[in-house]
């Protein structure tokens, strides 16, 4: 397995590796090595099937089910029963290209904005893994940005300041800001806000990085307002050009990230008239736990 760096500050592509066929330990092992360091690995040209993805994703954990899978109704799902399965696609369950005013289309147009998986639970996700099937002739670039040289650049004031700051995110916070409010009853404990610290250190590397996410709208202290406006000045800090890798897909490339170390977003593209199918797979968090306690 070789990995090539891609960008001046992140991200390596890997190759010289199968990954439809079972790891070894020192294989995953190597993944892992190569995602503490690189934040966001890709493969190229893996014709992995949904169990193929499912098999790989469970080299790095316990597998989470996504949020907007729970609130699906049964009949709804294109993908079936695998909850752990994400559809990240425009279509709908009888793989018809959504309507524009689909709900499902507008829930996820959220996802135009720079977040963390599942930052919004009280253990947010860890690594993601995308896969893609159907790629569109002309956009729909996911985009990454690290979020430890972010950190590092900020200056000494600056970090002294947010050291023991303390966010608060729901999903209802990242939908309002594209003014989406149309959630099924039932969902209220989801839609709850949760708390994390805003600097987290990684449990392995130890490097701290900004724990930034739309899903945030509040920070514990403050009132509401300046802290928004404030999260608005990180963030663009955070997403400046030197900081962000834009990915072009291929059909069958896998792309993993660790959302503890970078906030991604998607790039548009005409999905009223193409396709775009991708499958996720995301791994719970680990090593976040001290930090939660700190935090509640
Ligand atoms: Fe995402």
């Amino acid at each position: 397995m070789n990995i090539r760096q891609v960008h001046p500050v992140f991200v390596g592509e890997v190759s010289d590796i199968d990954i439809t066929q079972p790891l070894t330990r020192e294989q995953a092992a190597a993944i892992e090595a190569g995602m503490d360091r690189y934040a966001v690995l890709a493969f190229r040209d893996q014709a992995l099937t949904d169990e193929q993805q499912l098999e790989f994703s469970r080299n790095f954990g316990e597998l989470e089910v996504t949020l907007a899978g729970q609130m699906a109704k049964p009949e709804d799902r294109r993908l079936g029963d695998r909850l752990e399965l994400g559809d990240i696609s425009n279509l709908t369950a009888r793989n018809a290209i959504r309507e524009r005013d689909d709900r499902s289309r507008m829930y996820a147009l959220a996802n135009r904005l720079w977040h963390s998986d599942a930052s919004f639970r009280a253990i947010g996700a860890g690594y993601t893994l995308l896969h893609g099937r159907v790629i569109p002739g002309k956009g729909g670039n996911t985009e990454f940005a690290d979020m430890r040289a972010a950190y590092d650049a900020l200056d000494d004031g600056t970090k002294a300041e947010i050291e023991d700051l303390v966010c608060e995110h729901s999903i209802v916070f990242s939908r309002e800001q594209i003014g989406f409010a149309d959630y099924a009853p039932g969902n209220e404990d989801r839609l709850r806000p949760v708390r994390h610290r805003l600097v987290i250190t990684h449990p392995v590397t130890g490097r701290k990085s900004l724990y930034l996410s739309s899903h945030i709208g509040g920070i514990v202290g403050w009132p509401v307002p300046e802290a928004r406006a404030f999260i608005r000045d990180l963030t663009e800090h955070a997403t400046q050009r030197q900081f962000v890798y834009s990915h072009a897909w291929r059909v069958g490339d896998l792309v993993m990230w660790d959302n503890r170390t970078v906030m991604h977003r998607a790039r548009r593209f005409d999905d009223l008239k193409e396709v775009r199918d991708l499958r996720r797979t995301s791994i719970k968090g680990t090593g976040l736990e001290v930090a939660q306690a700190k935090a509640a």
